[in-house]
């Protein structure tokens, strides 16, 4: 079954650039990664919620050596996925693509499951959301299984103008990404530029985001008995409450 929500469509124009600026959070996520995962075994499996590109997908499988299930709604963002998965042997052993968005897709994902990554991914979900998601992972996961999730550091959302660029070729990549406004819609500007300096391209695109923070998150899944303990400043480690033995 595919689910759709507001942010898999968030995505289709956007997914073309994702990748271009997320490669150092990305890096940031390894340590976490090999602490939680790195001693599983090829018998286990792990699900990556959100998987977008796989940029992360292709970071946690050098961090464990686990079958790693990617789900992601996103058609665009699947397209670069099962390629980046498909271009490696080791990742097209390991990595099982499916197409889907959380909780509803989590009917169809078969346990048990060692644990989970929801990376950059949280904040597109609502709260009701959310909820569903952690309820739907609970019976999938095994006695001691851990999840990583990325938390997002302040309260508030982002609040100034951030640019970064990166060089492809002879063009030059530029992004914006514009403070969110009282209704958590964030908008980035993309432009690209040729060797001339001369802007070949402008995109825009529009989304929503609502930040996540650890104590936010603690929150939520404190009556469900989840621990949430800090793995470093833009992470939590998360255990539910018993698991399939
Ligand atoms: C910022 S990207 C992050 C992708 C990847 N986890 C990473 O860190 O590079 C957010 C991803 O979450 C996906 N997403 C949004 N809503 C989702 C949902 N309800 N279930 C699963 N994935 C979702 C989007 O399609 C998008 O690919």
């Amino acid at each position: 079954m595919t689910g759709t929500t507001a942010a898999t469509s968030d995505y289709e124009g956007l997914g073309e650039f994702h990748d271009l600026f997320m490669v150092e959070r990305w890096r940031a996520l390894r340590p976490v990664f090999e602490a939680t995962f790195g001693d599983l075994g090829p018998e286990a499996t792990l699900l990556d919620l959100g998987a977008g590109t796989g940029l992360g997908t292709r970071t946690l499988a050098a961090c464990t050596r686990a079958r790693i299930v990617a789900v992601e709604p996103s058609r665009t963002m699947r397209a670069v996925l099962t390629a980046r998965i498909a271009d490696d042997d080791d990742l097209a052993e390991r990595v099982s693509v499916v197409a889907g968005a959380a909780p509803e897709i989590l009917q169809d994902v078969a346990g048990p499951l060692a644990g989970f990554v929801c990376a950059h991914m949280l904040g597109h979900l609502t709260v009701a959301q959310r909820a569903g998601t952690f309820a739907a992972l609970r019976p999938l996961l095994l006695l001691g299984a851990a999840g990583v999730a990325t938390v997002d550091p302040g309260g508030a959302g982002s609040s100034e103008l951030m640019t970064e660029e990166r060089r492809i070729g002879s063009q030059r990549y530029v992004v914006r990404y514009l403070p969110s406004d009282a209704d958590n819609r964030y908008a980035s500007e993309y432009e690209v530029h040729d060797e001339t300096g001369r802007a070949v391209r402008a995109e825009r695109f529009e989304g929503s985001w609502t930040s996540v923070t650890a104590a936010a998150l603690a929150a939520e899944l404190d009556q469900d008995g989840w621990s949430v303990e800090p793995g470093d400043q833009s992470t939590v480690v998360l255990r539910a409450p018993g698991g399939i033995a």
